[in-house]
């Protein structure tokens, strides 16, 4: 059984080596969705482990992957599924191939091969992987199995859990799309050894998120881990994980297609409609979705603040732990109070009219609304926009 060996980016200083403690890491949840109820299994070295797939044996499986991840972690995942390269599809990388062009051709290659509707289709990548594999299984003769290995930190923490899948369109992210849950997730922590620094810092966005609108006691480990998180501490990361899976895993029991207005599923887009409108203004070119992010939850930290609901510390501690994940704090170069209004008011978190948001009653604790005052939110615009970056 080869060693999973992740290819270190040679900008891999030694603070980014993880200390290994392989079985201090291993955990497994479950998410609870009666018949569609599934494992959520995270540790360091899952993935080249033969034993981590014993519920998938005797079952076909074809495993679906990005350039970049094939290079790192298919042979390994192969070898421990007991397949070949013949087995898997490799895509192009990035976001612009979450197409429906390459679903297609992932729907070709399983129609090629005959796979009947007892295969399993396995998303081994991040977000984007993830996302167009469980959309193509939930369409390949009306929907077939298919399991997470998510790899970057944002989809372990995030697009693995829940069902959303899909496929972008040239009129928006996502447009295309179906609920289609996972039969299992593998979150291999190892993994997260080859991602680019950038990347870990955009996860690390989703996983300070959970912990403002959920999960007071997280904040605090956050705040007491975030230089060991940054610096790959493989328990440190799997603590992170587990918890904030356990998080999404309860609000999509609550509210599994998203189907309540103002329900709990949108509590996870704290943060996400000033993000949506920075990654609107810079084009979706220059800042990672969990940058964009990161800003909307020092905004959204801000403004709760301002309207007496979150304790000034509390607002400052939200704001600081978003600086030391190395995420920014300051709007792209630029950018005024009213560009973040337009594009705010085209959130799809409108209603009739009004602009809802996720805003924060207290560290831990968030609600959606569309109750607040608008002062407060042009003053928090205008205390951000103010120390935007400076024009290049
Ligand atoms: N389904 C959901 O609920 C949900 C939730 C959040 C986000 N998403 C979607 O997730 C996508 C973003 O996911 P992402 O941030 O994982 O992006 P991604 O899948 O594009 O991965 C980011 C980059 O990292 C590379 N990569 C992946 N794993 C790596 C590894 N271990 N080492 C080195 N490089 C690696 C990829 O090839 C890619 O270039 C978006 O399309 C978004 O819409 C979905
Ligand atoms: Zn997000």
């Amino acid at each position: 059984m080869p060693e999973l060996s992740p290819a270190r980016s040679k900008t891999t200083s030694s603070v980014r080596s993880p200390r290994r403690h392989p079985e201090a890491t291993r955990r497994r949840l479950r998410v609870e969705l009666g018949e569609r109820s599934y494992d959520l299994n995270i540790g360091a070295g899952l993935l080249s482990d033969p034993a981590s797939y014993a519920e998938l044996r005797g079952r076909t499986l074809r495993v679906v992957t990005d350039v970049n991840v094939a290079a790192c972690y298919l042979d390994p995942v192969l070898d421990a599924l007991g397949l070949t390269r013949e087995h898997a599809c490799v895509l192009p990388a990035g976001e612009l191939q979450k197409t429906w062009a390459n679903a297609e051709e992932v729907l070709d290659w399983l129609l090629a091969q005959r796979i009947a509707r007892d295969g399993v289709l396995i998303a081994l990548g991040g977000g984007v992987i993830g996302d167009l594999t469980g959309f193509v299984a939930s369409i390949y003769q009306r929907g077939i199995a298919f399991v997470q290995m998510p790899t970057t930190l944002l989809s372990q923490v995030d697009s693995s859990v829940g069902g959303k899948t899909g496929v972008n369109h040239a009129r928006g992210k996502n447009l295309i799309g179906a609920f289609h849950q996972p039969i299992a997730v593998f979150a291999d922590t190892d993994t997260l050894n080859s991602l680019p620094p950038r990347e870990l810092s955009a996860g690390l966005a989703e996983v300070i998120k959970c912990a403002m609108l959920g999960d007071a006691g997280l904040f605090a480990r956050l705040e007491r881990d975030i230089d060991a998180l940054l610096a790959l501490d493989a328990v440190a990361l799997a603590e992170a994980i587990e918890r904030c899976c356990a998080l999404k895993a309860r609000i999509v029991a609550l509210d599994e297609r998203e189907s309540l207005a103002g329900g709990p599923r949108t509590l996870l887009n704290l943060g996400h409609t000033f993000g949506h409108a920075v990654e609107t203004y810079t084009k979706y070119e220059t800042w990672l979705h969990g940058e964009a992010v990161g800003l909307g939850l020092a905004m959204a930290a801000d403004l709760s603040m301002r309207l007496g609901w979150l304790k000034a510390d509390d607002a400052e501690r939200c704001i600081r732990l978003v600086e030391r994940a190395r995420l920014p704090i300051r709007p792209p170069a630029g950018m005024t109070p009213d560009d973040f209004r337009s594009l705010m008011a085209r959130d799809k978190k409108v209603a009739a009219g009004k602009l809802r948001l996720v805003l924060m009653r207290s560290l831990g604790e968030a609600v959606t609304t569309a109750d607040f005052d608008a002062t407060a939110l042009d003053a928090t615009l205008d205390h951000f926009c103010a120390a935007a970056l400076p024009v290049a």
